[in-house]
């Protein structure tokens, strides 16, 4: 999906969906990295999405907490994402997979980074992946 600017979400819903992101890192379970990611997405039916990382004994098996976020949206029929908070001990920036995937369901969305300490690093998807691949380039 594409669009010119990016999208804008009120007060309220971007206090929400940072505050979704830290809850859900809660839940983590990263047992081998112990690092702990928390993810929400605002979609837009107005619901948020809380995703985390989902680590493995067979490490290669572990899921990212922003594509958790997204499969739990996509299963529930929901199919549009209208901002996404990342929550992490560093203010981390979700990975290259998470980015193409997120880019599925969005525009040039904002994206909040935050860590532990409440600081919060505001950016957008397009920033983060720039000229990514998409339907179009499908034959
Ligand atoms: N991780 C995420 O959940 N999201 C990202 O975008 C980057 C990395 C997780 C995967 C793994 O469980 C841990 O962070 C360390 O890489």
């Amino acid at each position: 999906m594409h669009s010119d600017s990016v999208s804008s979400i009120s007060t309220r819903q971007r206090q929400d969906l940072l505050t979704a992101a830290c809850e859900a890192r809660q839940h983590a379970y990263a047992p081998y990295s112990s690092y702990a990611v928390g993810a929400a997405i605002l979609a837009k039916n107005g619901a948020i999405y809380t995703g985390v990382n989902v680590e493995n004994a067979s490490y290669g098996l572990s899921i990212c907490a922003e594509r958790s976020a997204v499969f739990k949206m996509v299963s529930d029929g929901v199919r549009e994402i209208l901002a996404v908070a990342v929550c992490t001990e560093n203010g981390g920036s979700p990975c290259g997979a998470c980015r193409q995937v997120l880019a599925e369901f969005s525009a040039d969305i904002p994206v909040f980074l935050l860590d532990i300490h409440g600081n919060v690093r505001e950016t957008t998807l397009y920033t983060l992946l720039p000229d990514h691949f998409g339907p179009e380039h499908l034959p």
